[in-house]
C-alpha cells in the first residue's frame, strides 16, 4: 500500500465541494411570479435583465439571445462580417468561437496563445492579419481579461472590429472597465456551467446604438425598430430569451458580486499554495486586471519536471485524493475533425467559397503553445472556488502530497 489514495493510502478529503447551480427563494419566487403573471414571453423581465447586465459591464445596450453561440454569430453578422473575410481567433477556446465565424460565412484564422495566461498572444496577431481580415475575437479565457490595450491598438491600426468573447467573464474588469463592452461588441453565455445561469442563455453588449438595433433585429425575426410587427427587414431568426430565463438571471445577478469576491480570494490562496510546487505553474495575472470572474481555475502540470509522470496520472491521483480536477480541451480547436477533414464534411461556405479566394488548409495550422497547453492544463470548475479556505487548503495539500510521492505514479 502506498501513501497516495490511488494506491490505497488515506484520502486528503472525503467531503464534496460545493455544487452548482446555486439557487434559493430568490429564483423560486422570481419563477413563480412569471408563472402566475401569465406573461412568459420576451417582456419586462428580459428588458430589465438586459439593462441591468449591460450596466453591470458598463455597456449602453444589451440584447439577450438563446445562448452564447448565437450571440457570437449575430454579433459577427450584425457587424458586417461575411463571405470573403477572415476573423482572428485564439486556438485555445471552445469550438463556438470558431463555428460562429464559419456560420457568418467568414474564415477563422487561428492565433497561438500565451502559455502564462491561456489567452490569445497579442504579439502573434499582426502576422496573421491579411487584407481579408475584418475582425478579432479575443476570448477572456476562464474569465481572465485579455490585454485589451494591445488588442485595441492593433485593431485601430488595421481598421479591424473587436468582438469580445466574454462567455466566461461576467464581472471581469480590465483597468476598471467591464469586459465585453470595451470592443465593438461583446458576448456572454448563461449556459448551465456558467457563473450566472438560466440553463441556457446569452447576451450581446455594445455601446453603439445602430449595432444594438441590428443585433436586436437579427434576434427577433428581422423586425425593424418601431416598425409594423409583420414587416421584416433582415434575414433574422428567433433567438429570443423567455421571461423565465430572465427572471432566473436577475436572481442570479444579485449573488454575483459576492461570488466573484469569494472566487477571487480563494484563487489567490490557490495561487500562493500551488505556485511553489515542483512541476506546477499558475496563471499570470496582469496588474491591469482589476477584477476576474474565474469561470475556471487553471494551472499547468509539467511532466518533464516530475519524472515524466503523465498529467493523466497526476489527475487520477488528485481525483483519488478527493479533488475534482480535469484536463479541459484535448487539442486546439483547429485539430477538430470539422477543420481537419478537408472536403469530406458538409459542403458549405466559406473555406471553399468562391468569394473567399484564399486557400486555408487547417491541417497545416500549428500553434505550438496551445498544443502544449492542451497537454499541460489542469482545470478546476468555478463552483469549486465557492468553497471555504479549508477546501482550498485541501486542494493544495493534495497537490503537495501527489508531487511529493510522484514516484508512486511511475
Ligand atoms: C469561450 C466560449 N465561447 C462561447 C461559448 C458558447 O456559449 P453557449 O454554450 O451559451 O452557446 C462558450 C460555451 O461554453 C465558450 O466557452
Amino acid at each position: 500500500m502506498g501513501r497516495l489514495a490511488i494506491n490505497g493510502g488515506e484520502k486528503v478529503r472525503e467531503r464534496a465541494f460545493p455544487s452548482w447551480p446555486v439557487y434559493d427563494e430568490r429564483e423560486r419566487e422570481a419563477l413563480n411570479e412569471v408563472l402566475e403573471s401569465g406573461k412568459w414571453w420576451y417582456g419586462e423581465k428580459v428588458r430589465e435583465f438586459e439593462e441591468k447586465f449591460a450596466a453591470y459591464q458598463d455597456a449602453n445596450y444589451g440584447i439577450t439571445t438563446t445562448n452564447g453561440t448565437v450571440a457570437l454569430e449575430i454579433s459577427l453578422i450584425s457587424a458586417g462580417v461575411g463571405a470573403g473575410y477572415e476573423v482572428i481567433i485564439p486556438s485555445y477556446t471552445f469550438v463556438a468561437t470558431a463555428t460562429a465565424v464559419l456560420k457568418a460565412n467568414a474564415v477563422p484564422v487561428f492565433v497561438d496563445i500565451e502559455p502564462e495566461t491561456f489567452n490569445i498572444d497579442p504579439d502573434k496577431i499582426e502576422e496573421a492579419i491579411t487584407d481579408r481580415t475584418r475582425a478579432i475575437i479575443p476570448v477572456h479565457f476562464g474569465g481572465l481579461p485579455v490585454d485589451m490595450d494591445e488588442i485595441t491598438a492593433i485593431a485601430r491600426s488595421h481598421g479591424l472590429l473587436i468582438i469580445e468573447d466574454a462567455a466566461h467573464a461576467w464581472g471581469s474588469r480590465w483597468k476598471g472597465r467591464g469586459v465585453g463592452a470595451i470592443g465593438d461588441l461583446g458576448i456572454f453565455s448563461f449556459q448551465m456551467s456558467k457563473n450566472i445561469t438560466a440553463g441556457e442563455g446569452g447576451i450581446i453588449l455594445t455601446n453603439d446604438e445602430e449595432l444594438a438595433d441590428t443585433c436586436r433585429s437579427y434576434t427577433n425575426c428581422g423586425r425593424g425598430k418601431e416598425k409594423p410587427w409583420y414587416e421584416h427587414y433582415l434575414l433574422g431568426g428567433n433567438y429570443r430569451m423567455t421571461e423565465f430565463q430572465a427572471a432566473i438571471l436577475l436572481a442570479q445577478l444579485t449573488r454575483l458580486d459576492e461570488q466573484v469576491a469569494i472566487r477571487e480570494e480563494n484563487a489567490r490562496r490557490l495561487d500562493q499554495g500551488l505556485s511553489g510546487l515542483r512541476g506546477i505553474s499558475v496563471v499570470r495575472r496582469d496588474p491591469r486586471v482589476t477584477r476576474r470572474s474565474y469561470h475556471l481555475y487553471c494551472f499547468r502540470y509539467h511532466a518533464e519536471q516530475l519524472d515524466g509522470v503523465p498529467r493523466a496520472r497526476f489527475i487520477e491521483a488528485m481525483n483519488a485524493e478527493g479533488i475534482p480536477c480535469y484536463t479541459g480541451y484535448p487539442h486546439p480547436v483547429y485539430k477538430n475533425p470539422l477543420f481537419t477533414r478537408k472536403g469530406s464534411g458538409p459542403r458549405y461556405c466559406p473555406v471553399s467559397c468562391p468569394y473567399y479566394g484564399g486557400d486555408m488548409d487547417y491541417t497545416e495550422v500549428s500553434c505550438p503553445v496551445a498544443e502544449r497547453v492542451c497537454q499541460e492544463a489542469v482545470w478546476l470548475k468555478q463552483f469549486v472556488l465557492l468553497g471555504t479556505k479549508e477546501d482550498m487548503d485541501d486542494i493544495i495539500k493534495a497537490a503537495e502530497k501527489v508531487i511529493e510521492n510522484i514516484d508512486e505514479l511511475r
